[in-house]
């Protein structure tokens, strides 16, 4: 028992040289535990005699708060320790020069993508959204395709297998059935674009099986062809970036429109690229019209109250006139080269004020 002091100076300065939570904690477990040494010597103060007692039992009884302290206070320095070190590790130099320029890029349909909707946003139009995958009805019969039209055949529909004798499903054909969508669930007045992928079973230069198109729909009470142009007219103006564009609307069919009217724009060519806004050849643009009351009627809205006009227009050929990409097929080819050539600056939102394409 006389050794009490060597044993108290021995176990400090093996808790003050522990460089490790767990190795702390053996010594804890040595020390104080159960069967630990310094517990051991207070179970021997039963077997003493009371004046024995008396001297050791303080004596044991400071030690062993001394050496509980001890560990206690070690093991928060550790821990302290180990809190700084990570930190330390975790320390971000915010002053290390910036990572070297992305090699990804903005492909051009989904930069013109942005642009419409920032030319469209501007005039207070809202982007809607539609499925891929349609029914019969959203991409045909609401549209007042007629039951068994030839107009169905004409846009080579890509039909899923029937279910439990349901009509097949089709991958949508246009993005016209969004206009039967918004109409459903929504009121009067609207003003919606619905941009996205449609799907035509065709493939050649100038087609691909999958492609995109732009829709815009417009129900407001007395709403007129005059309204139709003069959107029309000034989303090419901005699309473009000219202050003016020779434009004509060329009666056409749609069965979900009446009148119908196909919108051309006087081009130029000059060498390989194109410019568009005036010139001596028509090219055609945009499908449009003025709702068919049929239309207006399927989605429970009265044609004596609500008008409206609709347009359609294919975003492919959109880029390609705007960006000078000859072929359409390498658009969906996912050639890292090519994407870097005609690719986009993910980062900068086109707007019309701030610029649409910089
Ligand atoms: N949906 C038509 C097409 O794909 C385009 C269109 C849309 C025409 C809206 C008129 C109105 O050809």
């Amino acid at each position: 028992m006389a050794d009490i002091e060597t044993l108290g100076t021995d176990v400090l300065s093996a808790i003050a040289a522990v460089e490790d939570l767990g190795t702390l904690d053996e010594i804890r477990i040595a020390e104080l535990g159960k069967k630990g040494r310094i517990s051991g010597l207070m179970k021997q103060l039963g077997g003493m005699t009371p004046d024995q007692r008396q001297e050791m039992g303080p004596r044991l009884n400071a030690l062993k708060t001394e050496v509980s302290k001890a560990i206690e206070r070690r093991k928060m320095a550790l821990e302290e320790a180990a809190l700084d070190a990570r930190l330390a590790n975790e320390r971000t130099d915010l002053s290390l020069p910036p990572l070297p320029e992305p090699v990804g890029a903005l492909h051009p349909v989904m930069q013109v993508f942005e642009e419409l909707a920032a030319i469209f946003g501007d005039m207070g139009f809202s982007v809607a959204e539609g499925p891929d995958i349609e029914d019969d009805w959203h991409n045909f019969t609401a549209l007042n395709f007629p039951e068994g039209h030839p107009a169905r055949e004409t846009h080579d529909t890509f039909f899923f297998h029937p279910q439990l004798g349901d009509t097949p499903k089709v991958l949508r054909t246009h993005t016209s059935p969004v206009q039967i969508r918004t109409m459903m669930a929504q009121t009067p007045p609207i003003r919606i674009i619905a941009p996205g992928r449609v799907y035509r079973n065709d493939w050649d230069a100038t087609h691909t099986p999958m492609f995109h198109q732009i829709e815009g729909l417009v129900i407001e009470k007395g709403v007129h062809m005059g309204h139709l142009k003069g959107c029309l007219i000034d989303f090419v103006k901005a699309f473009f970036e000219i202050d003016d564009v020779e434009a004509r609307f060329r009666p056409h069919f749609f069965p979900f429109t009446e009148p119908s009217a196909e919108m051309d724009v006087k081009f130029t060519r000059k060498g390989d690229s194109i410019q568009v806004g005036s010139g001596d050849s028509w090219m055609e643009i945009l499908g449009s019209g003025m709702v068919h009351p049929n239309v207006l009627r399927n989605c429970g809205i009265d044609p004596n109250e609500y008008q409206g006009f609709a347009f359609g227009l294919g975003v492919d050929r959109l880029a390609m006139l705007k960006y000078g990409m000859p072929d359409l097929r390498p658009y969906f080819e996912a050639d890292a080269v090519w994407t870097r050539h005609y690719g986009f600056k993910p980062w900068t939102t086109p707007s019309v004020s701030g610029g649409l394409s910089e």
